[in-house]
């Protein structure tokens, strides 16, 4: 079997904002979808985790980002039919990216079985065609940071890499709120009270701005310890366009009585995930206060791997 992996993603600054032009921070995640790939006598994708995603013969998943998949290979010049497996363990429906990084992995897989070259450029553009009959119209971070892994700092569909080391002392902790939520739906509400306060929230557009300017210096110096401070005044914008929610709140200040230098929701809000900024040598027991499921994560370097 031929089988590849690709990492999920958090947006630890900036989002919302970034859809009226202003920057963001997004950064891969060390927690990963792998996809493996072998002969068959028809195109099928089976997830561990959703079980018979796409079968070209059996009606399934026609439609989904799978079928864009297998065509687009094909016309690349591939004739062989694959079986493909899938098992994921970043959280799914929750804003990090488990699609891109499926379709990624799922991606770089099928080229090496197909004796093509598996260069980031044309995955992560198969990749976007994938988010686009998934998603409507993504920004294209998913798939970015799916395929390159890093830090990206992004602005109007423009990414540029933050080149770092992520310092061993620090650990970023993942929680799904479990509440699922449509990206869309959020964005366009934001859009709407956008619209209406204007005059008050072109103040708080403009302090995202250079909050997110002052993080990339931070990151730039190393200086983690003060990178919280900017993750909680990160969560007050995003409290105040509206975009967090009851569970999300409680578990934040959870976080924050128990040691977290910073707490803010990721993605779109109203549920997803909560991301918090941990010295590793504080997080022993936390995970314990919480209900919901966690991740302990860093910051995935290399984007999509072979791993056989
Ligand atoms: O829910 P996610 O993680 O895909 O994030 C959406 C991010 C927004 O800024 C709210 C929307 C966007 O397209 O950038």
């Amino acid at each position: 079997m031929i089988c590849s992996k690709a990492p999920g993603k958090i947006i630890l600054f900036g989002e919302h904002f970034v859809v009226k032009g202003l920057p963001g921070i997004g950064m891969a995640v060390s927690s990963y979808a792998k996809a493996c790939v072998e002969e068959s006598d028809k195109n099928t994708v089976l997830s561990k985790q959703l079980g018979l995603v796409y079968d070209e013969a059996g009606g399934v998943g026609f439609g989904s980002g799978f079928e864009v998949i297998f065509k687009l290979i094909a016309s690349m010049g591939c004739s062989k039919r694959a079986r493909a497996y899938i098992d994921s363990s970043i959280f799914m429906g929750s804003g990090m990216g488990s699609s891109a990084a499926s379709s990624v992995a799922l991606i770089h897989a099928l080229m090496r079985f197909c004796g093509l070259d598996p260069s980031k450029e044309v995955v992560s553009r198969i990749a976007f065609e994938a988010e686009k009959a998934v998603h409507g119209k993504p920004s294209g971070i998913d798939n970015t940071l799916a395929t390159y892994g890093g830090l990206l700092y992004y602005r109007s569909g423009v990414f540029e890499r933050i080149d770092i080391k992520w310092p061993e002392e620090y650990s970023l902790l993942v929680v799904n709120t479990g509440i699922h939520r449509e990206t869309g739906v959020v964005v366009k509400e934001v859009l709407d009270l956008y619209e209406r306060r204007r005059e008050v929230l072109e103040h708080i557009y403009r302090a995202a701005e250079e909050l997110v300017n002052q993080a990339l210096a931070m990151l730039r110096r190393g200086d983690f310890e003060n990178l919280g401070e900017l993750m909680n005044i990160n969560q007050g914008l995003l409290y105040t366009v509206n975009v967090s929610c009851p569970k999300c709140e409680e578990i934040i200040w959870l976080l924050r009585r128990n040691k977290a230098l910073g707490v803010k929701l990721s993605g779109a809000g109203r549920g997803g995930i909560i991301i918090a900024l941990y010295r590793k040598k504080d997080l022993e027991g936390v995970r314990q206060l919480l209900k919901e499921e966690s991740l302990v994560v860093s910051l995935d370097e290399q984007g999509v791997l072979s791993i056989s």
